[in-house]
Formats: structure tokens, sequence, C-alpha cells
């Protein structure tokens, strides 16, 4: 299959949009879990850039990060819905405090796969953390503790997140012209 070569369109969320946001979510999450445990898991490989980000704005000096990854989209650009888990978390999360680090949610069906698969990992709580939401999109509803922005049903790349693996390297939000 040929796959068009999508050119970056315009930015939807620069740097500084994304750090003011991050900081207020961080505040958040710092007074949420003041005196417990926290695990950050991020979902590989779109969460890596707000993870990292995210991870250094929080006070809270507990924290622990873990990758799961899964496999929902094939190179194109709309959910193929049949998802499969490419990596289980290291971290026994037994009784732990999980909050679920994600890109964006835009069906909703990775996120409500994976809290339904780590359902039975016996976790103490499990939250969700997604930059991104399409509200316009969702058929599964996820419920997100901690949502960075709602945007428009466009496809979207940078900062993590690709088309076809380009494209995670942007410091910025863009939409793609094709
Ligand atoms: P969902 O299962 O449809 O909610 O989407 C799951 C994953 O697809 C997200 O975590 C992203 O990694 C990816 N994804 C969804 N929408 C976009 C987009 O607009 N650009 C890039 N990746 C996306
Ligand atoms: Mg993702």
């Amino acid at each position: 299959m040929v796959l068009p070569e999508p050119t970056i369109g315009d930015v939807l969320l620069s740097e500084e949009d994304i750090r003011s946001r991050l900081a207020e979510l961080a505040a958040d999450i710092d007074a949420d879990y003041a005196g417990r445990d926290l695990v950050l898991l991020g979902v590989l490989k779109g969460a890596m850039m707000v993870m990292a980000d995210l991870a250094r704005m929080l006070a809270h000096d507990r924290v622990e990060i873990d990758w799961t990854s899964v496999s929902s989209y094939g190179d194109g650009t709309t959910s193929s819905g049949v998802i499969r888990m490419l990596k289980e978390p290291d971290l026994d999360l037994a009784g732990r405090n999980v909050l679920l680090v994600d890109d964006i949610t835009d069906s909703g069906l990775t996120l409500s796969w994976l809290l339904d698969h780590l359902s039975s990992r016996a976790a103490a709580s499990v939250r969700v953390f997604s930059l991104l939401r399409k509200p316009e999109l969702v058929k599964a509803e996820v419920p997100i503790r901690y949502l960075g922005f709602d945007i428009p049903p466009d496809f979207i790349a940078g900062y993590g997140m690709d088309y076809a693996q380009r494209f995670r390297n942007l410091p910025y939000i863009a939409t793609l012209n094709f």
C-alpha cells in the first residue's frame, strides 16, 4: 500500500500551550497523590513526550515510571478497533496507585481496553491522564481524570504522536495536510 506523504499544517498547540496546561495538571496530581505512592504508566510510543514533561513537573517524591504498549492503529489514521498487548507493565501494580498516561483519546477504545486489561492487576487505584481528547469521536466512554485539551476531530501529529511513525519529534502539536 502506498501511503500519502502529508506535510505539517497549522500549529494547534504550541510548546507554551502544552507546558502551561501540564503545569496546572501536575499541581492537581501533586495535591491528589500527596502522601500516597504513584506509578505513572505511560502508553508507548505516543505518550513519551508528555510522560517526560509531566513527570518532571511533579513535586511528588515517590513517583515510579513504567510503560505499557498496545497496538490499535496500523499506519493509517483511524483505529482498527483490534487491540493487541505488545508490552505488559514491568512493575507489580498490586496495591499501587496507577496513573495511566496517554497522549490522546480518540475513539477511547484503546484506553477502555487497557483499563479492562489492568483490572486483573489488583491496583489500589487506576486513573487516566490524557493530554488530548477528540470528544466528537469517542465511542467508548473513558473516565479521564486529568485532561489537557479537547480538540477537533482532525488527525494531528507531533509531541509524541505520529503519522506512519513520523512527526513524533515535533515539540508542538500540528494538523497534517494530506
Ligand atoms: P483510540 O483508541 O481511538 O482512542 O486511539 C488510540 C491511540 O491512537 C492514541 O493513544 C494515539 O496514540 C493514536 N491516535 C489517535 N488519534 C490520533 C491522531 O490524531 N494523531 C496521532 N495519533 C492518534
Ligand atoms: Mg497512544
